[in-house]
């Protein structure tokens, strides 16, 4: 393991030495300085990340110092020196961003502990930042995180649809990530650096959707005071995002029908043509063929819309995805939230996988965010995933566990009384044919009852 550097900033020689001696001896790598400035050049050449400071030193303070430091280097920690007896001073560095602080004349164990205690948290912050390093090398294509096949493939399919004009349509309920695909094929096209525009079509009734899209003349409708550009036109070049295309009133879908077959358009209210290039992406949680069926939506424009679908599987059909975006959300929420949380205890990664995420990956994302602000430890437990939409899965799981339970309880109960099935029954409050059986069904080697008391 790399061996954890220390700075002791202090213009007292004895101070320094022994501070440094005693950390020397546990094991860190300990620099001195006797002022500020010469710490600040210490901290920059050995990119260090705990330094312990006098408060009070000639030139630079301590405060100072800490601030300086901190501009050079924005995760290096710093312990406070004070005199004995100067708690409000203390308070008021850690105020200012001190981890924490120690009184003169101090106790070399409690600046032990409290390097100790530092180090491990800076040890975990760059743990967290190589797991999240090594996650995203390995199943990470834009920001999509997924290890399942199923959505390789529509990874595939990006990548190959991405260098085409043709309309895709994304399917999939809601929370799968079809505005990442979405996002990902734009990325991915040679239209990357021009506007990624999107327009959710249930957002808005029918006269403002078509103003938003095409936009408007002045004077076009009560409210129209200026004239106004569209979506289509702001999309110019780069890619349109339709989301929640289903939605979309009948007169809308015969105006995009007519843009996507001539590629051109008037605003509102106006009769002249606009000629665009846009790539048109648009997305659905509804059936479209039961919307076609059902006379909601047109089976003309859907051909259009659709010359290439592609279909995002629930989370609950590639449950190999939970652990890992559960991680992946996991390091991104502690990182934002400052928390030392890194992993999931068993019970709750069982928990995880047993429910179905009817809200998919939004719904994940949601639970492991709350639950790291919960966390009390580095640990995340069953106590801080959500109780409310999970208990369903928790009393199958908890199901489980109490067939264990009793198993346990019987062959401890069985042990106890020597074998004797009579006593283990009337302690078990059970009948003896009962307990036989339980115990045959838990443990191979069960005597014949009969010989048995
Ligand atoms: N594979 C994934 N990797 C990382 N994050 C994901 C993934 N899939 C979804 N997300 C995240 O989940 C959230 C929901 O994704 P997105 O908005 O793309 O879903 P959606 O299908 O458009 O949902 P809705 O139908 O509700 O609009 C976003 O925060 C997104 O970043
Ligand atoms: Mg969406």
């Amino acid at each position: 393991m790399k061996k954890v550097k220390v700075l002791v900033v202090d213009d007292e020689a004895i101070v320094r030495e022994s501070l440094r001696d005693w950390l020397i001896d546990v094991g860190y790598q300990v620099f001195t300085a006797e002022t500020g400035p010469k710490a600040l050049e210490i901290i920059e050449r050995e990119r260090l990340g705990i330094v312990i400071t006098d408060l009070v030193m000639p030139g630079m303070d301590g405060i100072e110092l800490m601030k300086k430091a901190k501009e050079l280097q924005t995760n290096i920690e710093v312990i406070i020196i004070t005199a004995y007896g100067s708690i409000p001073t203390a308070i008021a560095a850690m105020k200012e961003g001190a981890y924490d602080y120690i009184e003169k004349p101090f106790c070399p164990e409690r600046a032990e502990l409290l390097v100790k205690k530092l180090a491990g948290h800076q040890e975990l912050v760059e743990e967290n930042l190589s797991l999240r390093k090594r996650l995203e090398d390995h199943y990470r294509f834009e920001n999509i995180i997924t290890k399942s096949s199923r959505m390789q493939r529509v990874i595939e399919l990006i990548k190959v649809v991405a260098k085409s004009n043709a309309t895709v349509l994304v399917t999939g309920e809601s929370g799968t990530g079809k505005e990442l695909v979405a996002r990902a094929i734009h990325s991915q096209s040679y239209r990357q650096s021009k506007p990624f525009v999107a327009v959710s079509c249930a957002a808005l009734p029918e006269s403002l959707l078509e103003s938003a899209l095409f936009g408007h003349e002045k004077g076009s409708f009560t409210g129209a005071y200026t004239q106004k550009k569209g979506k289509f036109e702001f999309a110019n070049g780069g890619t349109l995002f339709l989301d929640e295309v289903g939605e979309m009133s009948a007169n809308t879908q015969v105006h995009l029908l007519r843009v996507l077959e001539e590629k051109e358009f008037s605003r509102v209210g106006g009769n002249e043509p606009i000629k665009v290039d846009v790539r048109v992406v648009s997305a659905t949680n509804k059936d479209l063929r039961k919307a076609i069926e059902n006379g909601e939506f047109r089976e003309d424009l859907y051909y259009r819309l659709n010359v290439v679908p592609i279909e995002l599987p629930p989370l609950k059909e590639r449950k190999e995805d939970i652990p890992l975006l559960a991680q992946y959300f996991l390091n991104k929420f502690a990182l934002e939230n400052q928390k030392e949380v890194s992993e999931f205890s068993p019970e709750a990664t069982q928990l995880l996988l047993s429910y179905d995420w009817p809200g998919n990956v939004r719904e994940l994302e949601n639970a492991i965010e709350r639950a790291a602000i919960l966390a009390k430890d580095s640990l995340i437990t069953i106590a801080d995933l959500p109780q409310e939409n999970m208990s369903l899965a928790r009393s199958t799981m908890q199901g489980k566990n109490l067939r264990e339970v009793e198993k346990e309880h019987i062959l401890d109960v069985l042990g106890e009384t020597g074998g004797n099935y009579s006593e283990a029954a009337r302690l078990l409050g059970i009948t003896r044919m009962t307990l036989y059986k339980k115990a045959r069904e838990y443990s191979s080697n069960v005597k014949n009852i009969d010989s048995s008391d």
